[in-house]
């Protein structure tokens, strides 16, 4: 057996020896959306440390934790906490908590981040649906032999963001009279935030918002089959005409505050994937 497939498996009955719940949908908990976390009727915290091959959670605001449990009766997995390149995994180490997900029976991958605003139109604390995206990571998540067993060498990004989940997405939005602003997310490794020139490029290329992760997750979801749906929280906006130097706490509690309404949504959206 392959070496990541091994790993894989080995990670996959560790979780299983704690806990024999099969979970439908996975979500991964962003900076700031750690929130979403208390709306889980827990039936199992796995700190990421006591899971083989797992790496550890270093960035601010983040969590390392597995939860198992349910959401509005949805049976779910939530990775509580994820991992950037920039804290020096490779992107296959990044994503591996998502093929594990997918090994423990997770059909579903509900992913969230906090974002910087490019799209001028967007105010601090919007949350965004994710319809498309721009990978401006050095590197790939699939790079390295291919294991046919996980999932194809060449997968399409015909739709990364699965359509249906949109719709649905969509209509919860409206029928909580929320609102919910959608567009492109761009990737850019960080940790250092961008530069006037490189948001003007960033927009010109045609992105709403930008951030350090999510599109690893994407593609390794994308490889190993599972349906993935994508929402940011602007965490600051990024006019290069009228750019104000950041900080991170406020990032941080901006992410908070908007998080909230973003976790409502989800509480309303997860239980019908
Ligand atoms: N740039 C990149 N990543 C980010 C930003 C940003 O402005 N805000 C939050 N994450």
């Amino acid at each position: 057996m392959p070496d990541l497939a091994k790993k894989i498996d080995a990670a996959a009955a560790a979780v299983r020896e704690r806990c024999g719940r099969t979970p439908r949908v996975a979500v991964v908990t962003g900076t700031g959306l750690g929130g979403l976390a208390e709306a889980v009727a827990v039936e199992a915290e796995i700190p990421y440390l006591e899971i083989p091959h797992f790496p550890a959670s270093t960035a601010p605001g983040h969590r390392g934790r597995l939860l198992l449990g349910e959401l509005g009766g949805a049976s779910v997995a939530v990775l509580d906490g994820r991992f950037h390149s920039y804290e020096g995994y490779t992107l296959a180490e990044c994503t591996f908590p998502i093929r594990v997900v997918r090994a423990l029976g997770a059909e579903t991958l509900v992913l969230t981040n906090a974002a910087g605003g490019l799209n001028p139109a967007f105010e601090l604390g919007d949350s965004m649906l994710i319809e498309d995206h721009i990978d401006l990571l050095p590197g790939n998540p699939l790079t390295g032999p291919n294991d046919d067993a996980l999932g194809p060498r060449f997968p399409d990004m015909f739709e990364p963001y699965d359509r249906g989940l949109l719709a649905l997405a969509r209509e919860e939005a409206a029928a909580a009279g929320m609102t919910l602003r959608e567009g492109v997310f761009v990737a850019v490794p960080g940790p250092n935030l961008e530069t006037r020139a490189e948001y003007r490029m960033l927009r010109g290329f045609g992105a709403d918002v930008v951030g350090m992760s999510t599109v690893p997750e994407c593609i390794v979801a994308k490889h190993c089959g599972l349906k993935t749906l994508a929402f940011s929280v602007v965490t600051d906006l990024c006019d290069p005409d009228r750019l104000e130097p950041v900080d991170i706490a406020k990032i941080i509690a901006t992410a908070e505050r908007g998080g909230a309404a973003l976790s409502a949504l989800l509480q309303r959206v997860i239980p019908r994937l």
